[in-house]
């Protein structure tokens, strides 16, 4: 009954979408209809710059750890509280309160790995930031990083593996438009002006 509280609260916390409403807070066009059409960090970095770009991101890390720390302190089972951090980025990627359009999740997946593990959620951020320093494409270092994630979940906290392979999957469908950039060779690099649209 409480994972099932925990799954409840989880979805309609990572239903909150920041991008939305801190581009709203600082008048930015719609980021559903400008840019890359993702609800993202990334898109209000496009947008409007680094600074709601930063709020955008800082919020969405909290709405997978908020949930997650919040289940881990009431005792809920591993396996539970990998279906919480599911949760958050179901909500994230399917708001409630934003007519199910939402993001990619990747800064909610990050966030909800947080008090899982944190060499793991370390090693996550390690492996974006090299392929994004390489590359300079933000989606293929998300693309990346999600897909090492449950190597390197198995390697350091196997017992939450499942829930995080299926939160790489469900990233990896959200990033299909993207991938499909990346092959045509459109896919903006990151501080590129224009960005085609999802
Ligand atoms: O985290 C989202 C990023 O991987 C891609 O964002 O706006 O380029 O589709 P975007």
């Amino acid at each position: 009954m409480l994972a099932t509280i925990m799954f409840v609260l989880a979805y309609l916390f990572g239903s909150i979408s920041s991008a939305i409403l801190v581009s709203r807070l600082f008048k930015l066009p719609d980021p559903r209809n400008s840019g890359s059409n993702n609800p993202g960090a990334t898109n209000v970095y496009r947008l409007g710059g680094a600074f709601p770009a930063c709020l955008v991101l800082v919020f969405d890390i909290l709405k997978g750890t908020i949930p997650v720390w919040g289940a881990y302190f009431l005792e809920v089972e591993p396996l539970e509280l990998g279906l919480v951090a599911v949760a958050a980025c179901l909500g994230h990627m399917y708001p409630l309160f934003f007519s199910f359009k939402g993001g990619k999740a990747v800064a909610t997946a990050f966030g909800s790995l947080l008090p899982i593990g944190l060499s793991l959620a370390g090693l996550l951020v390690c492996t974006w930031l090299v392929i994004v320093a390489i590359t300079r494409y933000s989606s293929l270092a998300a693309l990346v990083a999600v897909s090492l994630a449950p190597l390197y979940t198995w390697l350091i906290k196997p017992l939450y593996t499942l829930p995080v392979t299926f939160i790489t999957l469900l990233i990896i469908f959200r990033h299909r438009t993207n991938i499909i950039r990346l092959f045509s060779g459109e896919e903006p690099k990151v501080g590129a002006k224009k960005a085609p649209t999802d």
